[in-house]
């Protein structure tokens, strides 16, 4: 049996394209390091600009042990700061949205400023300094609308190269002009790190994903054209011909849609455009539009899917007509929230440019089955019958990517956090 408590030597013997072993999804204390050394130091993925769309905008979003409220000031910044008041400690805002004009505490009526300052504390004498008891800030980085925190003193800086890689094919998408026409919240019961495994590859779709695969195409999941008979593997190569010529149709009207891979970056993150079958424009059961209003400028629905995942705690599904955005949120070793939010242009009309049941079908339902094969991976690895399998190098290489991402965060934070040498 395993010696858990040597956790660095766990991280220092992983195997590559083999999953990890049991403990990394089931233990408490392992799940407190993902805490302290993911969800505290990472650029994590919480939430749209749409949800506090005017100033006075204000949202709550729980990442494992910590509250963060986001609140939208009159000069339209989007501000982060721990929910926790810095007089006896109460949680400030309880609504998982409002809207405010100053921050004020119902306990006491400590009141704070948008900036986080401490404007009014009463009855606390002439000697108090109200300067230093101002809120404690969160950083927050909106890249085109999807808004990210980092708890962390000093966040990684290669989110700058994100925001630059990654602007450009979020932008046409406008999703400052959309509103948020649905969330919804699911319990997976198993480990956050099983649901972004289970996101990170569509070799389970075929078989368990009726709705979502309608519009997809099953060489678009991984399969490569060498491991296919020789029919088949025509299919596939002409699978490829095909997001050649789509690319270059869409890059040409202005829209990136090439790969783009650095999900080994610490800010790590791919993206792609993906032609969509069937003469598809969007993901619907009917692989039509959803919404008649289009996003930004679009006037062509033909626009496929700009998939977009980060290696941290999200992925999301950009099309001509909507956006689907998708945030993983811990809550414990074997339980893990999925926050999704479905996105439209702003000006569109529930009832007359979309239903909400046709918009939100499809990842109501891919969601829920993802859930059922969360779940029942979890109840695998707790048992003393598990052992570590292999990955595919065909289908689940970016299940290799993420398991080797979380594994280099844990490396990196045991390297730092070793007692320094010191000089005789
Ligand atoms: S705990 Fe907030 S004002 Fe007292
Ligand atoms: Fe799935």
């Amino acid at each position: 049996m395993r010696d858990i408590t040597d956790i660095p030597k766990m991280v220092e013997d992983r195997e590559a394209y083999k999953t990890l072993e049991a403990p990394f999804y089931t233990d408490a204390d392992i799940f407190k390091l993902d805490l302290d050394v993911i969800f505290k130091k990472q650029w994590i993925f919480v939430a749209v600009e749409p949800e506090l769309p005017e100033p006075g905008d204000c949202i709550t979003v729980e990442v494992g042990d910590t509250s963060v409220l986001l609140l939208r000031g009159d000069d339209d910044e989007v501000r982060g700061f721990h929910n926790v008041c810095r007089h006896r400690g109460a949680k400030l805002i309880d609504e998982a949205s409002t809207t405010i004009g100053n921050i004020v505490c119902r306990y006491h009526g400590w009141t704070y400023s948008e900036d986080g300052e401490l404007i009014l504390a009463d009855h606390m004498g002439s000697e108090f300094d109200r300067t230093c008891h101002g809120l404690r800030s969160v950083h927050v980085r909106s890249i085109a609308g999807l808004l990210f925190i980092c708890l962390a003193k000093d966040p990684p800086q290669d989110i700058e190269k994100f925001a630059e890689v990654m602007t450009p094919y979020l932008a046409p998408h406008d999703i400052a002009n959309c509103k948020v026409a649905h969330v919804s919240d699911l319990v997976e019961e198993g480990n956050w790190k099983l649901a972004m495994e289970n996101n990170r590859e569509c070799y389970h779709c075929a078989g368990n994903h009726p709705q979502l695969t309608v519009p997809l195409s099953e060489f678009g999941f991984g399969f490569s054209p060498d491991e296919m008979d020789e029919r088949r593997s025509e299919e596939a190569n002409k699978y490829v011909e095909d997001i050649e010529e789509n690319h270059a149709r869409w890059e040409a009207s202005g829209l990136p849609s090439a790969e783009q891979e650095f999900l080994s970056d610490i800010s790590g993150f791919r993206t792609m455009r993906l032609p969509l079958m069937w003469e598809g424009e969007s993901h619907t059961v009917d692989t039509k539009i959803a919404s008649k209003k289009l996003l930004g400028d679009f006037t062509d629905p033909k626009l496929g899917g700009l998939s977009f995942w980060t290696s941290a705690n999200s992925w999301h599904h950009l099309m001509s007509d909507h956006i689907v955005t998708f945030s993983v949120l811990p809550l414990s070793s074997d339980r893990t929230l999925v926050r999704t939010t479905w996105l439209v242009n702003k000006d569109a009309m529930e009832g007359e440019d979309y239903t909400l049941d046709n918009l939100t079908q499809v990842w109501k339902y891919t969601n829920q089955q993802d859930a059922d094969l969360v779940r029942i991976a979890q109840l695998g690895v707790a048992q003393s019958g598990y052992q570590q399998g292999p990955y595919s190098k065909f289908t689940e290489p970016h299940v290799e990517s993420f398991a080797a991402w979380y594994i280099a965060r844990l490396a990196d934070h045991f390297a730092t956090s070793k007692p320094k040498a010191t000089k005789a």
